[in-house]
């Protein structure tokens, strides 16, 4: 397959699916992999991509320079071509004003990347150093007003300044299409069909008869997993579903619909919300509910599991993106708050792990559970912060205030798909304000909640757009949502972009 060293980038997951899309498989590892590691995964090409740190800073981050002379192709992305420039002898510097955003690319200088790419087209920029001579043995292959390409054909090294992995880069697909199966001539043998029988395969050889215990949340990676793993042992697969009652309205009992009734799945539902809600009693600091209802679920979690001894593994819905980022170079983008993620293992419980979903790009995920026979709604579902409804509910939780919030999400959520609107953004909910304010129905004044709509757009959720919904799409939401759920006379929608607001509001 094709190796992609990460330096940061937040488009870095998109190179990896972009490959994968061409049924090769790739795989994303930190920048400072040691070269023997580098060289036991035999890849085809190697892809050094974009990232954040300046060549000339301190703590830039480096390769080591024997990875341009293993003879393996390799393609420099952004400041992975000013690596590239400034490990064999050329010079990066300072821009005068860096280059964000759509830009023109002219090839002065075809070569093997750019085969059947138009002479002039449209790239995505986003940099601020630039190549401003090209080391020994390179040609400058193609500018924007900087030197944009440069390639050394010899050595089978190609670099582009621009982002050819996202979609404003109008032929950016030819040019890693080029790259991975003309310049790498990497082997076609990612396919989703053979990944779920040779999953089902690994699933049974490791359990054995043994009996394995899943943490359902409704939400689509351990659905999909839970899905999987029930395909390959049946009935050793006890599912505990947790009611924290911090859901979506109705969540409990369509989980099992879905997974119970439909699959046929051994579902543990736990009723725990009285559990929760009493922990949260009194405490409103978003950081300390967040820490409450962690722990809690944890708690509630290692109950449930220990009624089902002689388990010997706990599988989770861990996906390709949480394994790159538990190893990824965080850049400035740190924890901002603590994501708390719930169904996490609790320590004491030393099982081993099953996490048949490992491998996986979310969008691979979806397919996978579709091909499986989960419903398309349910595998295109919105992802649901961990602690739920009480970080929803701004301040002090209490059932009632998780009652009208339940009502107001349903309505939004539900006019969503009416409208067919649930799938053009990437994340929808309702949030419930502590504050109440002067409205009047009929004749009668009334003094009740306000509710924020909110609907961000996203790629990787570290930065965000708010959702441009339709007037006529809010003003039903709201209309709907003021005359059928008491509590709430006003509807406030979040015209706020990450950053510097985040998606959620606590
Ligand atoms: P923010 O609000 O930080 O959210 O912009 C980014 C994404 O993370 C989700 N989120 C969480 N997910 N446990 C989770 O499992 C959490 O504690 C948590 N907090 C935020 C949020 O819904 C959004 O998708």
């Amino acid at each position: 397959g094709i190796l992609v060293l990460d330096f940061g980038s937040q488009y870095n997951q998109l190179i990896g699916r972009r490959i994968r899309e061409m049924e090769v498989y790739s795989e994303i590892v930190p920048f400072d992999t040691p070269l023997e590691t580098i060289l036991s995964k035999k890849p085809a090409g190697i892809v050094l991509s974009g990232g954040p740190s300046s060549v000339n800073s301190p703590d830039a981050h480096l390769v080591d320079p024997a990875l341009f002379e293993l003879g393996i192709p390799i393609l420099g992305i952004c400041y992975g071509m000013q690596l590239t420039a400034h490990i064999l002898g050329g010079k990066v510097v300072k821009g005068s004003k860096g280059e964000y955003g759509k830009s023109e690319f002219e090839i002065v200088r075809s070569n093997p990347l750019f085969t059947g790419v138009s002479r002039h087209s449209q790239v995505w920029m986003s940099h601020f150093d630039e190549v401003e001579t090209v080391p020994e043995g390179f040609e400058i292959s193609g500018r924007s007003g900087v030197i944009a390409a440069m390639a050394n054909e010899k050595k089978k090294i190609f670099c582009i300044q621009f982002h050819p992995e996202v979609t404003h880069t109008a032929e950016g697909w030819k040019m890693l299409e080029n790259f991975v199966e003309n310049i790498c001539r990497a082997e076609k043998n990612w396919k989703l069909t053979g990944y779920i029988e040779r999953t089902i395969e690994e699933i049974r050889t490791k359990v054995g008869s043994d009996k394995v215990i899943l943490g359902l949340s409704g939400g689509v990676d351990s659905s999909v997993a839970a899905v999987l793993i029930h395909k390959a042992i049946g009935d050793q697969l006890q599912c505990i579903f947790v009611d924290t009652g911090l859901l979506r309205l109705d969540e409990g009992r369509k989980v099992m619909e879905n997974y119970g009734e439909h699959f046929h799945m051994k579902i543990d539902m736990v009723d725990a919300a009285d559990r929760f809600l009493d922990k949260l009693k009194g405490v409103s600091d978003p950081e300390e509910k967040r820490k409450i209802i962690g722990k809690e679920f944890v708690a509630v979690f290692d109950e449930e599991a220990h009624k089902f001894e002689g388990a010997r593994f706990l599988a989770q819905g861990t996906i390709y993106p949480d394994v790159i980022e538990s190893q990824s170079v965080k850049g400035p983008s740190a924890v901002i708050k603590s994501h708390h993620n719930v169904g996490g293992l609790p320590e004491e419980m030393k099982m081993e792990l099953l996490e048949p979903l490992r491998e996986l790009f979310k969008d691979e995920v979806r397919k996978v559970g579709e091909e499986l026979g989960i419903a398309h709604h349910l595998v295109y579902r919105h992802p649901f912060p961990g602690p739920g409804l009480g970080i929803r509910i701004l301040g002090e939780v209490d059932r009632e205030k998780v009652a009208i919030l339940q009502k107001a999400d349903d309505i939004f959520i539900e006019e969503l798909y009416k409208n067919k609107l649930y799938e053009t953004v990437s994340q929808a909910f309702v949030v419930l304000l502590p504050v109440k304010s002067v409205g009047v129905m009929g004749d009668e004044r009334t003094y009740e909640y306000t509710c924020v709509v909110r609907s961000a757009n996203t790629i990787d959720f570290m930065t965000a757009t708010f959702s441009k919904l339709p007037w006529d799409f809010l003003e039903k939401v709201s209309n709907r949502i003021i005359n059928e759920v008491q509590g709430i006379n006003r509807v406030a929608y979040d015209i706020s972009s990450k950053p510097p607001a985040t998606i959620e509001w606590e």
